[in-house]
């Protein structure tokens, strides 16, 4: 189990990304977060892009966030945010083996790919939400043919070291599935254009829901 994220290098690098986010992104980060209400979760905040974009019908986010320096960012976005939101600096992990009242949605965008075994996670979020409570997701995936190679030769060279642990070749809508989710509506997108040789282009972003017969 992760106890703690220490990554100076990435967290410099992350305050400069997400504050130069393209408008494609920032659609995306929106419409992962439309229609939510209640009690969220959201699963490494980073520095708290997403906070803006809560609809005021959340009742409340409680937000993870093990790295320290990014914490403290997160911390001043949810001054600013529209809804009440707390950033704690426990890991994912941590924060679902001490257990919580069940949430109504669980947030992950740009975060499982990060997570050492996001497998194990995907199944703790699932006990953490109430039955019919959602998932809501936005993550790049694993590519097919050219790309996948790519992300193959990336994540076993220096990208995770680079990019505080991120893995770009992670079959991710599969191990949401396999967690025992049910995915009720999600899709592919490309925030560049395909000839850019990039790990990272390809996104899904879906909403899954835990079944009502799951406790
Ligand atoms: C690429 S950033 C994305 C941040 C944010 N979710 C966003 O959409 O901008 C990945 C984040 O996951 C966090 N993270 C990594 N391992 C984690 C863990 N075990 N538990 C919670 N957060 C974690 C990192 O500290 C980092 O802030």
């Amino acid at each position: 189990m992760s106890d703690t994220v220490d990554n100076p290098f990435f967290a410099r690098l992350w305050t400069v990304m997400s504050t130069h986010e393209t408008d494609a992104i920032r659609k995306l980060r929106r419409e992962n977060l439309a229609g939510l209400s209640g009690r969220v979760l959201e699963v490494g905040a980073g520095t708290g892009t997403n906070f803006e974009f809560y609809p005021d019908t959340v009742s409340e986010v409680v937000a993870v966030e093990p790295e320290r320096r990014l914490a403290e960012q997160a911390q001043r976005a949810a001054v600013g945010a529209r809804v009440p939101v707390t950033v704690s600096t426990d890991t994912v992990e941590h924060f679902a083996a001490a257990g919580s009242e069940p949430f109504d949605a669980v947030v992950c965008s740009l975060v499982l790919c990060s997570i050492d075994d996001s497998d194990t996670v995907l199944r703790q979020l699932l006990s953490l939400l109430r039955p019919g409570g959602q998932l809501r997701y936005l993550e790049h995936v694993a590519s097919d043919g050219g790309r996948g190679r790519l992300q193959r030769i990336a994540d076993a060279t220096v990208w995770p070291r680079l990019f505080g642990n991120c893995h770009t070749h992670r079959h991710t809508e599969q191990s949401i599935v396999g967690a025992g989710f049910e995915v009720e509506g999600a899709r592919r997108e490309w925030t560049m254009p395909r000839w850019v040789p990039l790990p990272v282009a390809e996104f899904a972003i879906g909403r899954a829901v835990k079944p009502s017969l799951v406790q």
